[in-house]
Parts: C-alpha cells; sequence; structure tokens
C-alpha cells in the first residue's frame, strides 16, 4: 500500500462496530477516561510505562496516538459499550509497508472488564480490519513474562508464541524481556501455539 492509500484506510478507522462494543479513534475528549484508565496499577502492571499521575501524562497518549494516525503508522481506538461507557483502548502502531506489510497491536481494559469476553469481540473486529482494510500480511504483540491473560487472549485467537526476545526493553529502572506472538494472514483460524 502507498502511504496515502495507508492513510485513507486508517480514516475509514472512525468507527469500528462489534456485536456489543464500538471502537472510535482515540482523541481529546477521552483525556478524563485516560487519565483514571492509565492510572491505574492493575492496568499498568505489564505496560511498558508506568501509571500516569498528571493529566499532561495522560496528554501525552492523546498526543501520541493523533500522531501515528496523521502519519500514518498505526491507529489507538477507546473500546466502548452501547452506552458509550470507556472499557479501555487497543490498536495498531507500528505499521511497516517499506520491507513486509506488518503492525503491532496494543488492548489493555480496565479491571472491571476483564474476563467478560470483551477482547473476544475486539481482537477478531482488529484483525480483520488489520487483514482488510490494512492489507497486513503479519500482525503481532509482545507481552512482558507474566501477563498470562495477555498470552491467553493471543492463543486462543489464533496467535503463535514465537520466542522471548531478552532484555527487548527498558523502563522502570531495568531491562525486560518480551514474549513475541504472531499470526499471519496465511495462518489456518484457531490456536497455533507451538506449546
Ligand atoms: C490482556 C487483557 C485485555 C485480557 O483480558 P481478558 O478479559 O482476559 O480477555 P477477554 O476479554 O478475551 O476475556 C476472556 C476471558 O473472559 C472469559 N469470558 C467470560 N465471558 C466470556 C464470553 N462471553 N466470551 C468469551 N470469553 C468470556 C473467558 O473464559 C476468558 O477468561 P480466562 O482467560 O480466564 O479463561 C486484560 O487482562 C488487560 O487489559 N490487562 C491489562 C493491560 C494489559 O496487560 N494489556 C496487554 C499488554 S500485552
Amino acid at each position: 500500500m502507498t502511504p496515502d492509500a495507508v492513510i485513507a484506510a486508517l480514516e475509514g478507522a472512525n468507527d469500528l462496530r462489534t456485536a456489543d462494543y464500538r471502537l472510535r479513534p482515540v482523541c481529546d475528549a477521552d483525556l478524563d477516561d485516560l487519565f483514571v484508565h492509565f492510572g491505574d496499577p492493575r492496568v499498568a502492571e505489564f505496560l511498558d510505562n508506568p501509571p500516569v499521575e498528571t493529566r499532561d501524562q495522560a496528554f501525552d497518549i492523546i498526543d501520541w496516538a493523533c500522531g501515528v494516525r496523521a502519519a500514518g503508522s498505526g491507529v489507538r481506538w477507546t473500546i466502548r459499550d452501547a452506552d458509550d461507557a470507556f472499557l479501555g483502548t487497543c490498536g495498531f502502531h507500528l505499521m511497516n509497508y517499506s520491507h513486509g506489510r506488518r503492525s503491532d497491536i496494543g488492548y489493555d481494559l480496565g479491571p472491571g472488564h476483564w474476563r467478560r469476553g470483551v477482547m473476544a469481540q475486539v481482537l477478531p473486529a482488529m484483525l480483520a480490519f488489520g487483514f482488510g482494510a490494512l492489507d497486513l500480511h503479519r500482525i503481532q504483540a509482545m507481552v512482558t513474562p507474566g501477563n498470562e491473560r495477555s498470552c491467553r487472549l493471543l492463543v486462543r485467537h489464533g496467535f503463535a508464541r514465537e520466542g522471548v526476545l531478552r532484555d527487548f526493553g527498558y523502563w522502570r529502572g531495568r531491562y525486560w524481556d518480551q514474549i513475541q506472538f504472531a499470526r499471519l494472514r496465511t495462518d489456518v483460524q484457531g490456536s497455533s501455539d507451538t506449546e
């Protein structure tokens, strides 16, 4: 895809829907929700940033989300229910079309929405958008060891556990391994974990 075509596809990402949830690009109006959400240590436990402590830090997340979309390198949505209540966020980042067609994904729900099958609807919608409108070949995710919920989610949706990237990232004053998961457009639907 050309850069312009990618940006056009991301423009079409304004209102993705599942049976029960809506995905809308992060915008300034989400500041209060994001401040509470990313300030929760339970949400941040396995993420690469500590809990946000100020509204400015929450605004930096909005700034980042708007920036990646404008640059054509991703999109971050809020996940909302039919009553427009905020449940979490998800999206694509580090999209790359110059040497392949791949992207990373990320997702985070508020703890009150864990284990209710929200991502069981949202992740398939993300994959359909990624392999469809975004024409990706490979969708990948990195998970911090210990984040068993996230590992289970990915395996349930056909991602293969490819290996551990040792000391991949540095945050909170130390290096962290990352488990690399990926699903290819050509993978057969269903679990492809090798363990
Ligand atoms: C990672 C995260 C999104 C996973 O959330 P989750 O609630 O486990 O995932 P789902 O929404 O798909 O729900 C599946 C769970 O709900 C249960 N469930 C209940 N009702 C369900 C339904 N109607 N349909 C499907 N699953 C249902 C499933 O059994 C499953 O639980 P289990 O894994 O204990 O078997 C969540 O833990 C989170 O946001 N964590 C904090 C942020 C984070 O770490 N993000 C990932 C960074 S890599």
